[in-house]
Order: C-alpha cells, then structure tokens, then sequence
C-alpha cells in the first residue's frame, strides 16, 4: 500500500530567488572539525594537502558548491581571540578549548589559515565574532585587520604577516548564543551590546556592504527575535540568527545508528518543528519589517545525537545515518520555500561534528548521505522558487502524525525546473501525483535511498549510500506521477 500525496506548482506572485548561501557550512574548533577534518599541518607527510588543507576534503567540499563556511563557532566564538591565531605559528600560544573537551587548541589554524582557505574552496567567509569575552576594539580591529586595504595598523600588522591584499569578509556574526554560550544575556542587555559592537565594526571596505548578523533566537524563543526587531536600527543589522537542532530530548538524545522507531519519528517531528519556527519568528519580523529587508539566518541546524561510543563525549562525533539524509531533504526543503525571509544558513558541522557532510579517518575520507542530499539539491542554489500547494498523507506512529512528504521547486537561470521530494516514512512507499501547470520533459530523476533506514557510509564501506538514477516517474502532459519509496530523497529536473 502507497500514501497518496498531491503537489501542485504554482504561479509565481513576486519572484524570490533561493539565495545560495542558505547552502552554506559551519566548521568550529571543535573535536574533529577544523584540526584533523579540515587542517592537518603544513608538515604532514602522510595526508596529501594544500597548505595543511587536506586536498580529499577540498575536493568534496567544491562538488557541493558550498556558498559560505562559518568560522571559528559556535561558543568556541566567544571565547577566541584572534590576535592568537596570527603571525609565526611557534610563537602562538596554546589555550584551553574550554567548551569543547578541555583539549589544548595551539593556535596553529587562524585567521590567514581559515581565510587562505576560504578561497581555495572558492567559498565567502563567515566570521563569527568575539562579543562575550572580547571587547569591542578587539572585534572592530579584526575587521580593519582583514578588510582595509589602506595604510592602518591593523592592515599594516596583516602584511607584516605575509597578506597584502585584504579579504574582504562581507558576512560577520556579532556574538554566538548570547542568551547562552555567548554571555548568558537577557536579549534586551544584547541589543543594547550589539549596538555598540556593530557601530564599531566599521565597513573598512567603503563599499556600504557588511553584513552584521545578530545572535539569534534558541529555537522557539520568540521574544529574543521580538526584541531585536524592535531595538536594532535597520542601517546595523542585515540578519537575525536561529539555531535549531532536530534533537528528541537534550537529556536523552539517542544513538545515531541504532535508534528505535519511536526514536526516528521524533527526529522526524523535530525537524519539521523548523516550519513552525520558520514562520513564526517571519511573522514577528513582518511586523517590523514588512519589506523583508532583515533575514532570517538559521545559522545551525542538523539533528544532534549521543556520541559515538568511546569518543570524547566534547568532541561531538556521530554516524550519519539515512535519517540524517531525512533532515537535510525536509530542512532545505522548508528553508527553500520561505526563501524570502530566510538568506542564509549553515549546516552543523562540516566535518566529524554533529550532522557533517564529511567524515575523516587518518588518510580515509567519506561522503555522508548527508553530503549527497546536499549535493542533489545544489541545483536550488540562487534559482528562482517556485511555490507550490502540498497535500501530503500522513506519517503515523503511535497515533501522533506528521506529514510523510515534503518538496521544492524551482527554476535555474537556463530555464530548467528542478522539483526536490523526501518521503520520511520509513515503511510506507507514498504515490504522489504532481500538478506541473504545464507539458513539460523529464530531463532526469535521481534518487537517495538504501536497503536500511539505518545504513550508513563507514571508512571500509564509504559508498553504501550514494545517488542513484531514478525511474519510477511517469509524465503524461502536464501530470506527473512519482513513486517514492520509503525514506527516500528524489531530485527531479524538468525542461
Ligand atoms: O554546534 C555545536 C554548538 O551548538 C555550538 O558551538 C553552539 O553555538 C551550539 O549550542
């Protein structure tokens, strides 16, 4: 038996373009992520790499296009000083990575690095800024630091250090979690802060174009959201964070290979609960802002589970399983459809943390399904939305509900529709018939699935999982018909 499931694209009112950046990453010093994922060292002599970047995860990482990596956190963020992470590197001193396993951080990946980087993965940077242990020269001389091409101290400081050219970093965060991580602040004393800061981080590159992104809501906090939009001026603020992980209980958050059924389905809830948050924090910045001028940047997100067993419980490390594939589909899905508010967001965390595209193993490298998700939807990137009318049957576990199917659409700038489908449930096939509005060929269809919802990619079996080609569309006019199976993700492109 099939769930019965109706889509029905729609006219386009008033164009939105699916910004590329809501496909962005987020690597913080965290566990496994930047040292030893991302950064080996300039002397490894058993990992080919590019400046200590291992070449493997360059590679990947360009496959997917990613539009923007966020950088150093997370609450490692609030507690960094970049000053550390300039300059010879045996002459930087080592700290203590308080957050994250107590592990002693040597300082040796630091500004040059992550930005030298940045534009060899041809992707822009997103700096997240010190606000809860740094002050406010400290943040305002980093921007001078990577943006002023002029004669200053700080630009003078970059070229002593070997850069002459600035980089010109348009996207900056003014703190992490202030309400948690970032200062424990009331979101009232945070406005009055980020007004300060934002002020001071002057645009050094005079070209109007800074992009100050506040610290935003955890998850249902709607009164932080309310706060911002009524107390920040318009001119400091270009976006507004919020961080939800689909997680079923911070207390008991389950293992990420053998969860039980009752397990997936309240990841499953979980993540849908980002519709929910979508459009509720929307509303409350439509009354401020009815031009849509502030985005909504969902600046982390992925599902959150126990670690690995005898991993450092600091360190974040968990499987990725198709239901990791499940969450990207349906997140990027919602973040697709509310393209007009939404302009940016950052999956966490690239590598070896949380729900990661990559995972690393010594010389071994593999691609998650959560990778391939990602790389089937790049064709959303910067394409028109195409909304759309969905009707979707029902998931059902012990008599709770949720909806089985959700999906995408949109057109690239060649013309081309591309229409992205997930069905979360884990037994049932689901029949759903799509409404085109008009003839169209199918130029291809391709599938995410796997024998088991709880298969994995592993280091001596990284390709378990991987797209395959896709056949069960039929198309008649302007009708289509799409067998789904269970626990599947379909890109579909039509011309
Ligand atoms: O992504 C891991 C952590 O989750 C980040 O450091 C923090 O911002 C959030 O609480």
């Amino acid at each position: 038996i099939s769930g019965q499931t109706t889509v029905q694209l729609l006219p386009t009112e008033k164009p939105v373009e699916i910004s590329k950046h809501i496909y962005g990453h987020f690597a913080e010093h965290l566990g496994r992520c930047v040292y030893d994922g991302f950064y080996v060292g300039e002397d490894n002599k058993i990992i080919p790499h590019t400046n200590g970047v291992r070449n493997d995860v360059i590679a990947a990482l360009k496959e997917l296009h990613i539009p923007n990596l966020r950088w150093p956190g997370g609450c490692f963020a609030d507690t960094y000083h970049w000053k550390d992470g300039i300059g010879p590197k045996a002459n930087r001193p080592a700290i203590v990575n308080n957050w994250w396993g107590g592990v002693t951080e040597d300082n040796s990946f630091g500004t040059h690095d992550f930005l030298d980087m940045c534009e060899l993965l041809g992707t822009e940077p997103y700096l997240a800024g010190n606000v809860g242990s740094g002050e406010v020269q400290e943040l305002a001389d980093w921007v001078q630091y990577v943006n002023f091409e002029g004669k200053s101290p700080m630009s003078d400081l970059r070229r002593e250090n070997g850069r002459d050219k600035p980089w010109n970093v348009k996207f900056w965060g003014v703190g992490n979690e202030a309400w948690g991580c970032g200062g424990n602040m009331t979101a009232e004393y945070y406005t009055d802060i980020y007004r300060k800061y934002a002020t001071f981080m002057a645009d050094w590159t005079n070209t109007g174009g800074l992009y100050r992104i506040a610290s935003g809501a955890n998850s249902a906090d709607y009164h932080w959201t309310e706060t911002l939009m009524k107390q920040l001026p318009k001119h400091l603020v270009k976006g507004i964070a919020l961080h939800h992980y689909s997680v079923i209980d911070w207390k008991q958050k389950g293992p990420s290979i053998t969860y039980s059924d009752e397990q997936y389905f309240q990841t499953m809830k979980s993540a849908w609960f980002m519709n929910e948050l979508v459009e509720k924090h929307s509303a409350i910045m439509d009354k401020y802002d009815p031009k849509k001028e502030v985005a909504l940047v969902v600046d982390e997100w992925g599902g959150w589970y126990e670690v690995e067993p005898n991993t450092n419980p600091g360190f974040l490390y968990q499987q990725n399983t198709m239901r990791d594939a499940m969450i990207a589909g349906l997140t990027l899905n919602i973040f697709n459809n509310h393209a007009d508010r939404i302009k940016m967001a950052n999956l966490a965390q690239t590598i070896n943390v949380l729900q990661a595209v990559i995972l690393t193993k010594e010389d071994k490298m593999l691609k998650t399904p959560t990778f391939h998700v990602l790389e089937m939807y790049k064709v959303h990137q910067d394409a028109q939305l195409i909304p759309l009318q969905i009707k979707s049957a029902d998931y059902v576990l012990n008599g709770e509900a949720i909806p089985a199917v959700s999906a995408s659409a949109s057109r690239d700038k060649h013309g081309r529709t591309h229409i992205s489908l997930v069905n979360i449930d884990p037994k049932v096939a689901q029949e759903v018939t799509i409404d085109l509005a008009q003839q169209r060929k199918l130029h291809s269809a391709r599938l995410l699935t796997s024998a088991k919802l709880r298969d994995f990619n592993d280091f001596d079996a990284a390709e378990r999982i991987v797209p395959t080609s896709f056949k069960a569309v039929k198309l008649e006019k302007q009708q289509m018909k799409v067998k789904l199976p269970p626990f599947a993700v379909v890109v579909l492109a039509l011309d």
